[in-house]
C-alpha cells in the first residue's frame, strides 16, 4: 500500500502520527507545500490548483494507491474534483469533527477554529445548517488568522501565541464553550496552549484517529495486509522547519527532503 498525504506545511503530519500509530507495511509520502503556505489565506483557484499539481505529482513519482488530503481547507475546495478526477484512488478528506464534538459537549455549547476559508466554505456551511437543525447547539466560530504562520515557526507555546488564542477563547470561555473543534490539521500543535488558556476539563477534538480508522479500514478492503514495516518520506516544497518535523515524528523513523512541484 503506498499512502499520500498533503498539506500547506507541517499541519498534516498531526494527521500522519495517527496514522502511523496503527498503519503497517506501507509507504508513506508526505508533501508540505511550504512554498505556497498558508492555504488559509489563498484564493480558491491558487488551491485547486496546486491540490491538483500534488495529486498528479504522487500518482506519477510514487504511484500512490491512497490519497489523505490532510488539509481541512483544501478538502473543502478540491475533495469532489479530486473524487471525480482519479475514481481508482482511494481518497479521504478531512473536515471539522462538529458531529463528535455533538456527542461530547455537555452543554451544547462548541467552539470551532479553523481557517477562515474553511468556515466560509460551502460543504461546511451546509453540514452546519444540517446539524443545527437536528440539535440544539450554539456554535462559536473564530477563524484563526495568523496562528498556522506561528506554528510554522515553531512558536507554539510562545507569548505572542498565548496572546492570538486567548483573544480568541475568551468568548468562548465567557459563554461556557466546553468542547472545542480544531477544525485545521495545524492545530493539535497547540492543544497545551489551548488548555492552558480554556482549563484542562475542555475536550478537543481532532479527527486524525478517525482518518487513521477509515484509511486502515478502505486499505485492507482493497486488499491491504496490515503488517510490516512502515517507511516514511517527508518532501517539501519551500522551507521547512526540521526540528518542529522532528518534534511532532518523535516517535518515527523518516527521511525528509526538498523537491520541486
Ligand atoms: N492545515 C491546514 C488546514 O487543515 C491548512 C492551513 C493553512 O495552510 O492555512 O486547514
Amino acid at each position: 500500500m503506498k499512502v499520500g498525504l498533503f498539506d500547506s506545511g507541517l499541519g498534516g503530519l498531526t494527521v500522519l502520527n495517527a496514522i502511523a500509530k496503527t498503519l503497517k507495511g506501507a509507504e508513506i509520502f508526505y508533501i508540505a507545500d511550504t512554498l505556497y503556505a498558508p492555504y488559509g489565506d489563498k484564493n480558491k483557484d491558487e488551491i485547486f490548483s496546486r491540490c491538483d499539481k500534488i495529486t498528479e505529482f504522487l500518482l506519477e513519482n510514487f504511484g500512490i494507491d491512497a490519497l489523505v488530503v490532510a488539509c481541512n481547507t483544501a478538502t473543502s475546495i478540491i475533495i469532489k474534483h479530486l473524487r471525480e478526477k482519479f475514481p481508482f484512488l482511494i481518497i479521504i478528506g478531512i473536515e471539522p469533527g462538529i458531529k463528535p464534538a455533538i456527542n461530547s459537549s455537555r452543554n451544547g455549547n462548541i467552539g470551532i477554529l479553523a481557517t477562515s476559508s474553511t468556515l466560509k466554505g460551502e460543504k461546511y456551511r451546509l453540514l452546519v445548517d444540517e446539524l443545527k437543525k437536528e440539535h440544539e447547539i450554539n456554535l462559536y466560530e473564530q477563524a484563526c488568522v495568523g496562528l498556522v504562520q506561528q506554528i510554522e515557526l515553531g512558536e507554539t507555546s510562545t507569548l505572542k501565541t498565548y496572546e492570538m488564542l486567548e483573544n480568541w477563547l475568551k468568548p468562548m470561555l465567557h459563554n461556557h464553550v466546553d468542547t472545542i473543534v480544531l477544525g485545521c490539521t495545524h492545530y493539535p500543535l497547540v492543544k497545551k496552549t489551548i488548555k492552558d488558556i480554556m482549563g484542562e476539563d475542555v475536550v478537543l477534538i481532532d479527527t486524525g484517529e478517525a482518518i487513521a480508522k477509515r484509511l486502515i479500514a478502505l486499505s485492507q478492503n482493497a486488499g491491504h495486509i496490515n503488517e510490516g514495516d512502515l517507511d516514511i518520506l517527508i518532501l517539501y516544497t519551500g522551507e521547512i522547519n526540521s526540528k518542529m518535523v522532528k518534534i511532532i515524528l518523535r516517535r518515527n523513523k523518516f527521511e525528509i527532503r526538498k523537491c520541486e512541484i
